[in-house]
């Protein structure tokens, strides 16, 4: 099996041996460093359509295409003809017009990816649909895991936060328990979906408990944009009771890395003594998401790197 010429809606459609030999390809590129230039996608058009705000997954695609040799184009919602009235089908009709050969889409509604899949032949690539799926954030999650610990089999993750609105935590669940680690979630109970214990993962509601042992704890952002109710008293509160703080990580394992797929609200769901530590893998996420990236494109269009 490979992901050649499959789309990736979420990590579900990824095998072990797929993820795998992403890992390998990811690992090769980031050993050749960040100044070197290949050809493998050469002659490709690579789309970018981000209805929804981004810096790293954006920007990490178009630096990851370009590496490989692709043109890339973005598309931006709000500069286009979508504003004239034109419709999504359309819009789609007529970039596929111009040749795209694969899309990365962002947008606030879930199933969108698929939304977008319905008028085109061209592959498509998640970036975040809603709270459904963000699968080249787990994945680049994943690898991060990997390369620090060797293994993803038997590590425990804790991922700590507002688990019900992040598409980051829906993927990485998937991801994560289908190689083997045992994931924890621990947040505000109005923050973690009912019955998630069905989805094979573990939910304490007290932070120090959750966060005992682990190897890796995951903060995640407080999402005010996705929440249409009070889930929580303040922000304050919420600091208080399920911040990361240096304390909390004692009870982790002695060499446990600190992990947040960003953008971080510092002081909130993470504390700068956490955030800019040693044990902060933050910036080797962003790093490796380009690497990733990289994998997962040239894989999916074939590209033959030599
Ligand atoms: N992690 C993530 O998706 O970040 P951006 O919103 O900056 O792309």
């Amino acid at each position: 099996m490979s992901i050649l010429g499959k789309d990736l809606f979420d990590v579900d459609v990824l095998t072990a041996d797929d993820v795998m030999s992403i890992f390998q390809m990811a690992k090769e590129f980031k050993e050749s460093g960040f100044a070197k230039k290949w050809t493998s996608l050469k002659g490709k058009t690579i789309c970018t359509l981000f209805f929804e705000s981004s810096t790293r997954t954006r920007i990490s695609f178009e630096i990851a295409a370009r590496r490989l040799g692709s043109d890339v184009v973005n598309f931006t919602a709000s500069t286009s003809a979508l504003n004239k009235g034109e419709s999504f089908k359309d819009t789609v009709k007529t970039l596929d017009a111009m040749g795209i050969d694969l899309y990365v889409i962002r947008h606030s509604e879930p199933g969108s990816p698929m939304m977008l899949k319905k008028y085109t032949q061209s592959l498509v690539i998640n970036a975040g649909d809603g709270i459904r799926g963000h699968p080249t954030q787990a994945i680049l999650d994943a690898y991060t895991m990997w390369e620090k610990f060797g293994k993803l089999e038997g590590l425990k993750v804790t991922i700590v936060g507002d688990i019900f609105h992040s598409r980051v935590a829906r993927s990485n669940v998937k991801l994560l328990t289908s190689m083997g680690a045992d994931v924890i979630l621990t947040g505000p109970a109005t923050l973690i979906p009912l019955n998630v214990e069905n989805y094979g993962v573990k939910v304490s509601y007290d932070v120090k408990k959750a966060v005992s042992n682990s190897d890796i704890v995951m903060g995640l952002r407080m999402q005010l944009e996705r929440q249409n109710s009070t889930f929580f008293s303040s922000l304050d509160e919420y600091n208080e009771f399920y911040g990361i703080t240096p304390e909390i990580m004692k009870y982790a394992k002695p060499n446990s890395i600190f992990m947040h797929p960003g953008p971080m609200n510092r002081g909130v769901e993470v504390i700068e003594s956490v955030s800019d530590s040693d044990s902060s893998f933050v910036e080797e996420q962003v790093k490796n998401g380009v690497f990733v990236r990289m994998a997962l494109l040239n894989q999916m269009l074939g590209g033959v790197v030599e």
